[in-house]
């Protein structure tokens, strides 16, 4: 039997980094929302032992380095199931591209062998295992617009945002999440040698700042209004969802790769910079990159600002946003 699961991708909306833990990992603020943009996986099960990935992308790892090859082992072992387990990756994402494509393909690995195997592993077991392969896992158990926190494996699900068009740029280049992580460090260190006064930067520092950061998403999340009702400001709490795009643009939400990556490849602030000459209201790159996204009042300006972005001979397309319910609706059509 053979199960097609769709393996969607993600965006960032907001990512800050804390100081480098003890274990080597970082505390993170972000808000993850899933896009519709989508790969597919096949998983089979039948007699025999072993897990078989196949892809016809090289640059995607067939052997137990692959995150879906470490997922469908603890699948199979939680479920005490034995057999021959093959997976398909459909490849459309971006390798290495910051809309956590890997990720995704390994939850939808979990997905497409539980029902394989006709057997439910329930959500804390999901979330258990998924956290357990990589930090970028578990929003995908969630779907939807997602917080994440911790090393950005703990995650809770929020009130979904308004579906929103976006247009997702592509580089051709990869950028490496441990690297960028390394980089961000390297900068920290440099400013604490070079005696500049950056608290935000510094371990002690970093804490305070994540506090602050947490302050803020909560405000913008909850829709709390800047300033307090009884000063003359019309209190109007919860509307944030259909107001995303100025919510995002006043709040000046940011992604502090962007600090690390565009100094190192500045094209990718070339790219951003096009995007919102194309007239996206809020623009960032997702994660480590190299996806750039830019938000959208509407699917006819992304289609158009995507058609103007590929005449520059730019990777461009024109995407929305895909709430918590759509996700799990789709995740289960396949292909
Ligand atoms: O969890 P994941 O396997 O995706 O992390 C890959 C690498 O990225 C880690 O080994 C670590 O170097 C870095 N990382 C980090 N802080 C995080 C997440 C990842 O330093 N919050």
């Amino acid at each position: 039997m053979t199960v097609a699961v769709r393996s969607f991708a993600k965006i960032n909306l907001g990512l800050y980094i804390g100081a480098r833990r003890a274990d080597g990992f970082h505390d993170l603020r972000t808000v993850y929302q899933t896009i519709a943009l989508h790969d597919v996986i096949r998983v089979s099960f039948g007699r025999g032992s072993g897990i078989e990935i196949q892809c016809s992308d090289p640059r995607v790892p067939l052997d137990s380095s692959n995150t879906c090859y470490r997922v469908a082992a603890l699948v199979m072992e939680a479920a005490g199931a034995k057999g021959k387990v093959t997976i398909e990756i459909e490849k459309k994402l971006p390798v290495q591209g910051g809309m956590g494509a890997a990720s995704s393909n390994a939850v939808a690995t979990m997905f497409g062998l539980e029902r394989a195997l006709k057997k439910p592993l329930g959500g804390r077991t999901r979330l258990r295992i998924a956290a357990q392969v990589g930090s970028d896992l578990p929003l995908f158990v969630v779907g939807g617009t997602v917080l994440g926190v911790g090393r950005g494996e703990e995650v809770y699900p929020l009130p979904d945002l308004a579906v929103t068009p976006l247009v997702v740029i592509t580089p051709e280049i990869g950028v490496s999440t441990p690297k960028a992580f390394a980089d961000w460090d390297a900068r920290a260190e440099q400013h604490t040698t070079a005696g500049r006064n950056q608290p935000e930067l510094t371990h002690s520092g970093s804490s305070d700042r994540l506090f602050e950061v947490g302050c803020a998403l909560s405000a913008w999340l909850t829709g709390l209004p800047d300033v307090l009702p009884n000063t003359g400001a019309s209190a109007k709490v919860g509307s944030r969802a259909g107001n995303l795009l100025s919510d995002l643009v006043r709040t000046g939400i940011e992604n502090d790769f962007e600090k690390v990556v565009f100094p190192q490849s500045p094209e990718l602030r070339d790219m951003k910079r096009a995007l919102e000459r194309a007239g996206s209201r809020y623009a960032s790159l997702s994660g480590s990159g190299s996806t750039l996204y830019g938000l959208f009042r509407s699917s006819a300006e992304a289609a158009k600002a995507a058609s103007r972005l590929q005449k520059q001979g730019l990777k461009a397309i024109a995407t929305s946003t895909l709430t918590r319910q759509r996700y799990w609706k789709q995740v289960a059509s396949g292909s």
